[in-house]
Formats: structure tokens, sequence, C-alpha cells
């Protein structure tokens, strides 16, 4: 098997890497069925199970990131087969609490950026059109590595759904499975997206990345 170093020391093999599997993991409620959907198929070892440094997250990550949009591509969603190509805001791949304590990327399109999303203001607007796209995978205690969802935000026409302020919110699985979408008929499933980032409501809904992992660009 063939394996190198990541990170100070860390050894991963390369085929587990490259050989991510593509297991539905996060439900909103952490249902009951959350293990049998976890299949490791293969394992490779890190010397900190469960816990990626800075170095060793970018490391795993450009290894899987394109292995996982293969996955989200599956579904016919434009951004999740375009979303890659598309600026990143996070210099590594951070642990996000509020998205099932997986390790996300942030992704704007040009739309959003050009709104201000590298920059946000207060009383920001986003442009219809603009779509935000968090990619996630899971690195477990047990040492396995899987990919997450990808959370969809995308600023909806004005008038298009009020109640969410226009944003449509979707989630797509590893294997391309829409979850859910509140352009679908999945929509209360995604109720809950819409209940949290409303507390951003001055930055039109939005977080933007933790400080310590934000990458700037010169335009923005
Ligand atoms: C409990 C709060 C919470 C919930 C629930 C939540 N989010 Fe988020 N979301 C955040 C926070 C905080 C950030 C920024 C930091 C981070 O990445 O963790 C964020 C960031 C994002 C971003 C990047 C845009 C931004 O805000 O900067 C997208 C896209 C996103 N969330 C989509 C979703 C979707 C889709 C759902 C539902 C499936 C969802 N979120 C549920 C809190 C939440």
């Amino acid at each position: 098997m063939l394996s190198r170093p990541i990170g100070s020391g860390v050894a991963v093999a390369a085929t587990a890497i490259a050989g991510l599997v593509l297991a539905a993991l996060w439900t909103p409620a952490q249902s009951a069925d959350t293990d049998e959907l976890l299949r490791p198929k293969r394992h490779f070892s890190l010397d900190r199970p469960g816990d990626l440094t800075k170095a060793d997250a970018i490391t795993v990550y450009d290894e899987i990131a394109d292995d996982m949009a293969r996955g989200y591509a599956i579904a016919e969603d434009p951004t999740a087969r375009g979303y890659r190509r598309w600026r990143r805001y996070n210099d590594a791949s951070y642990r996000s609490q509020t998205h099932g304590n997986r390790y996300v990327n942030n992704y704007a399109n040009a739309v959003a950026g050009k709104a201000g999303y590298g920059n946000l203001k207060e009383g920001v607007e986003m442009a219809p059109g603009a779509i935000l796209a968090k990619d996630s995978f899971t690195y477990t205690k047990d040492r396995d590595l899987f990919a997450g969802a990808l959370f969809i935000m995308e600023k909806l026409p004005k008038g298009a759904n009020p109640a969410m302020a226009d944003w449509r919110y979707a989630m797509i699985m590893p294997d391309g499975s829409v979850f859910g979408d509140t352009d679908a008929d999945t929509a209360d499933r995604m109720e809950f997206c819409h209940d949290c980032h409303k507390q951003k409501a001055e930055f039109d809904h939005l977080f933007f990345v933790p400080k310590e992992y934000r990458r700037r660009f010169l335009n923005d």
C-alpha cells in the first residue's frame, strides 16, 4: 500500500483517500440511522484521530475535493456541478459545529463576490443569482474519512420566497441525491437552515468564514 507523509510526520495511505467513500452522512436530526450509513471501506492512519491540523486539513482536502465534487455532480444542479471553479474564501477546511461538525469549505460565485461576500458589511444585499456553496467531509476518531453534504444558498429573484428573504437552501448528499431543497417538495427539511441563518439578517443572512480561515481577494 502506498503511504506518504502529510503534515508533521503523519502517514496517510494515498489509496484510502483516493478511494474516499461517498457515504451519506448527515441528517439534521442526527437520527439513529446515521451509524448505519457509515460504510468505511478503507483505512488510513493519522496520529491524531478525529482531529486534523490546519496543514493536514489542507492536504486531505486537496486529495479528496475532486472526488467529492464528482459525487455531488450526479445531482441535476448547476451549483453542484460548477462550484469547484468558483473562488474559495477559506484557506483551509475548518470544522463547522453548525453543519454537523464537519470540516467545511466556502465557495462563492462571481455574482456573490461582486455583491460583497468577501467583505461582508452590515446592510449588504446579495444580488439575485448570488450563490454560496459549502462542501464538507468528516474525519472520525476511527480514522475514517467520509464525504459529507454540499450546502447551498442561492439568492432568488425578488419576491420568489419572501419568508426566507428570497434565499433558496439546498443540501446535496455525497452520492448526488438531494436531501432537501426549499425549491422542491423537500422544502420542509430545509426550514432549519433559514431559522439559523436569519440571525444574520443585517448581513443578508450570511455568516462568512471564521476569521482565522479567511482568504482575501484583491478585487473584493
Ligand atoms: C445552527 C446554525 C446554522 C444552521 C442550522 C445552518 N447554518 Fe449554514 N452557516 C452557519 C454558520 C455559523 C456559517 C458560517 C461558519 C461556518 O461555516 O460554520 C454558515 C455558513 C453557511 C454557508 C456559507 C455562506 C455564509 O453564510 O457565509 C452556506 C452555503 C450555508 N451555511 C448553508 C446552509 C444550509 C443549506 C443549511 C441547512 C441545510 C444550513 N446552512 C444550516 C450556521 C448555520
